[in-house]
């Protein structure tokens, strides 16, 4: 997939002589600033702390046939980002020695710019979200973003751009989690573990919403939060391991697994299921060969949810839970463009209570 951007600089007018009609004469060259719209983006040229990323100036991507051009009013920021801006494992497949895009960002809610000639479903001035994660060249952390046409939905106009930013990667990534894969009945207990963050406030209110019993598993400082958005029961993870608490789960949805798939299936009910979302690269490798003998031998289930990018049905019931109140994001903070590697700092401090948000500003003059 191209680059959603390609890297501006700042170049000096060009000056110089013509010769013009028999006469020299002195020109002056505008510069690319002036010929070719730039516009602000994080980028991230090497993998590292947030200190790698560089508030700096891209050309402004052109839409192609089956694209818009959106201008980016807010971002979310994700621990998948993070976790590429480290250059884990997972960034790694893509780009082994540098970041595959040099723009982050995945979910993004803004308003359509420009269409690409076979762009059916949207027109210049459509307020949009969508998640440009795999396969759609990521690049949100910008003011400007080129999206397929199929990344991208309406945004309910009840949302703000800051609200709808929240939703399409998170929120997507649990209702799948739990509802597809976790196969979620009413009257089931339900476990979701590193329940405070991006993903597990939507998997909280979603299991809820689905009518089971929920546990939520996080730090102490995010456990009032767990309770205000309807967790049944709470556990401070470094205080006790519900894998040895004796109590059964029906449903264990996990963004941070990091132990043996033998805790997990103890800590199943004999139907229950399983469900790693994100963790490390050896709890993965478990899951996927011991979690799938498991699975296939016994009652329990063991499996990983990966991210499916058909979700624009997805989003419609999204925004129905949002206007009915039964799903909405916690926003604990949201910061200026200028600011994002403060916000990548927060998350990776582990103080983020649900979500950190970046607000990207356009000067309308
Ligand atoms: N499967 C897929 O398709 C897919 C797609 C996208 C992302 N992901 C993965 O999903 C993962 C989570 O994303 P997220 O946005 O929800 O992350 P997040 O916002 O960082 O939330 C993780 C939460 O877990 C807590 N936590 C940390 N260690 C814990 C432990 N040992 N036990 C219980 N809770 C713990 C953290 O709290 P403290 O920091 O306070 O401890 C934090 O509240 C990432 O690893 C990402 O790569 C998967």
């Amino acid at each position: 997939m191209r680059p959603r951007h390609s890297q501006g600089t700042y170049p000096l007018p060009l000056y110089g002589i013509l010769r013009m009609k028999e006469r020299w004469v002195f020109a002056c060259f505008p510069s690319k600033q002036v010929w070719r719209k730039l516009v602000k983006a994080i980028v991230c040229t090497e993998y590292g702390p947030p200190d790698v990323l560089q508030l700096t100036e891209v050309e402004r991507p052109t839409p192609k046939d089956d694209e818009a051009l959106v201008r980016v009013h807010a971002v979310s920021v994700n621990a998948g980002d993070l976790e590429t801006l480290r250059g884990e494992w997972h960034a790694r497949f893509v780009g082994p020695i540098r970041p595959r895009y040099k723009i982050l960002g995945t979910d993004m809610a803004g308003r359509v710019e420009a269409v690409g000639g076979n762009v059916k479903r949207f027109q210049p001035g459509d307020e949009v979200w969508g998640d440009l994660s795999y396969p759609y060249g990521y690049g949100t952390f910008a003011e400007y973003v080129c999206a397929s046409e199929n990344a991208l939905a309406l945004k309910p106009a009840s949302m703000t751009f800051e609200e709808a930013a929240t939703y399409p990667h998170s929120a997507i990534i649990s209702l799948q989690s739990l509802r597809d894969k976790g196969q979620i009945q009413r009257g089931q207990q339900v476990l979701i573990n590193g329940a405070g963050g991006g993903m597990g406030t939507f998997a909280v209110q979603l299991a809820k919403y689905f009518g089971a019993e929920v546990t939520g598993v996080d730090s102490a400082m995010k456990l009032d939060m767990l309770r205000s958005i309807g967790a049944d029961h709470v556990l401070d993870y470094t205080q006790e391991d519900y894998t040895k608490s004796g109590q059964r789960y029906d449903l264990i949805f996990d963004v941070v697994a990091y132990r043996s798939v033998l805790d997990y299936r103890r800590a199943l009910s004999p139907e229950g299921v399983y469900v790693w979302v994100g963790g490390s690269l050896a709890t993965l490798l478990q899951v996927v060969f011991l979690g799938t003998l498991i699975s296939r031998m016994g009652s329990k289930k063991i499996g990983l949810n990966a991210w499916d990018a058909n979700n624009r049905e997805d989003l419609v019931l999204l925004a129905e839970l949002f206007e009915s109140g039964k799903v909405v994001p916690v926003i604990d903070r949201c910061y200026p463009l200028s600011e994002a590697a403060q916000a990548f700092r927060y998350l990776e401090e582990g103080h983020v209570l649900g979500k950190a948000v970046i607000t990207v500003a356009h000067n309308m003059t």
